[in-house]
Order: structure tokens, then sequence, then C-alpha cells
């Protein structure tokens, strides 16, 4: 009798730590991870997640689609390809050729951000909104990558049928996007570089 308690209070604190990890703490976990388990993202944790992308600055409208219909993830993803593979650019040609390499990394969800032209802040908003939601997925023990890439995706003819399936206004660009989801093997992971780009002015 007296040993279950025991397991039941280790549980409850457990938990605690869990819940707490502070957000410095986030940042230095966080790293892009780009290979993820098959594991859906909890309900509550897609909410709280979310909820912590609409508390951040913004200026001017926005629009946050959360996304993990994996039929629409898999066709971004391979229009993503497409896109890379006719942007003219060496490194995204490259990329995109690289064997079993995809842009959404197989994501159990993907957060896309979009804005209306005419807030010339919309990319800056989105971008903070984005990192809000990166920390929060940590701190909740997911991982997150990070996305520009899918915006290759709407630079391609299916860009209409793309913003139809993900409900968006015709109006809206898509300017970045977040995936999360349990850290798989990070086949395409980067080792963190530490860069000398601060300078002190008093
Ligand atoms: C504007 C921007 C766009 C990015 N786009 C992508 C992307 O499309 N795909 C990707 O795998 N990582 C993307 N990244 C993540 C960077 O590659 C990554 O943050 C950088 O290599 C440092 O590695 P770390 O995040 O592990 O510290 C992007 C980062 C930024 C800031």
């Amino acid at each position: 009798m007296s040993g279950k308690k025991i397991k039941i209070g280790t549980l409850i604190v457990l938990r605690d730590i869990g819940d707490k990890m502070n957000v410095l703490d986030a940042i230095n976990k966080r790293k892009s991870v780009r290979d993820y388990l098959t594991d859906e993202v909890d309900e509550k944790d897609i909410k709280t997640i979310v909820d912590a992308g609409k508390k951040a600055p913004k200026a001017g409208p926005f629009q946050i689609t959360v996304v993990t219909n994996k039929e629409l993830l898999n066709k971004i993803n391979d229009h993503t390809i497409e896109g890379m593979k006719n942007s003219g650019n060496d490194f995204f040609v490259e990329r995109a050729s690289t064997p079993g390499y995809n842009p959404l990394y197989k994501a159990p969800l993907v957060i896309f951000f979009s804005a209306p032209d005419e807030n010339i802040f919309g990319g800056l908003t989105a971008s903070v909104s984005a990192e809000n939601m990166i920390l929060t997925a940590i701190s909740l023990g997911y991982g997150t990558c990070y996305l520009a890439s899918p915006n290759f995706a709407f630079q391609t003819s299916a860009r209409d049928e793309l913003i139809k399936e993900l409900q968006l206004p015709p109006n809206l660009n898509p300017i970045c996007a977040v995936s999360i989801g349990k850290e798989g093997e990070n086949k395409f992971g980067t080792p963190q570089e530490e860069v000398d780009n601060v300078n002190f002015v008093k």
C-alpha cells in the first residue's frame, strides 16, 4: 500500500519538472529536428503550442494554419521538392535531389504562417509567433524545425490548389512553417556552430 503511494508521488514530481522547463532551458535545448516519429502530437499540446504563438508580439494581420492532415502534408512536401528543383538555386536543387530528403521531414504536425501582402510586417510577425511555438513545443518534449522551404510549393502550378486546401483566402501569402513532432533519428541534422556576430556599443 505504502509502495503505491510513493509511485504516485514520483509520477507527480516528474510531471511537475516537465511542466516547469523554463524559457532558457528550452532555448538552450532547441536545435533543428529533421526526422520525426509517426506519433501524433497530443491535441492538448497543440492547443498550448498555438496559444503561445498567439501571445507573441504582433503587427497587422497574419494567419496561423495548423495542419495534421497527412495527405495534405505529403502533397505540400512533394510540391516543395518540385519547387526547389525548379528554383534555379544550386543549393536548393541539390538538397531537393538528395535521396530520402523530405522538406517537411514527415512531421505529424506542421504549422503554416501566412499574411496578406499589405501587411509589410507579416514576415516579422509570423516569425516571432513561430518562435514562441517552437520554444513551447520544446518545453513539452517535442522536436521542431523552422521552415521556409515550403514556400517553394507555392511557386509551382499547385499554388491555388494548396491555398484552397489550406482553407486560406487567395490574398494570403505563405511566409514560413514550423514542423513539430517526437524526434526521430535526425538524419538531416546539422552541427550547431557558434557564430561571432554580436557587437556591443557602450
Ligand atoms: C529564415 C529561416 C529559414 C529556414 N528554413 C529552413 C528550411 O526550410 N528547412 C530546414 O531544414 N531548416 C530551415 N531553417 C533552419 C536552419 O537551417 C537552422 O536553424 C540553422 O541551420 C541552425 O541550426 P539549428 O536550428 O539546429 O541551431 C531555417 C531557418 C531560418 C532562420
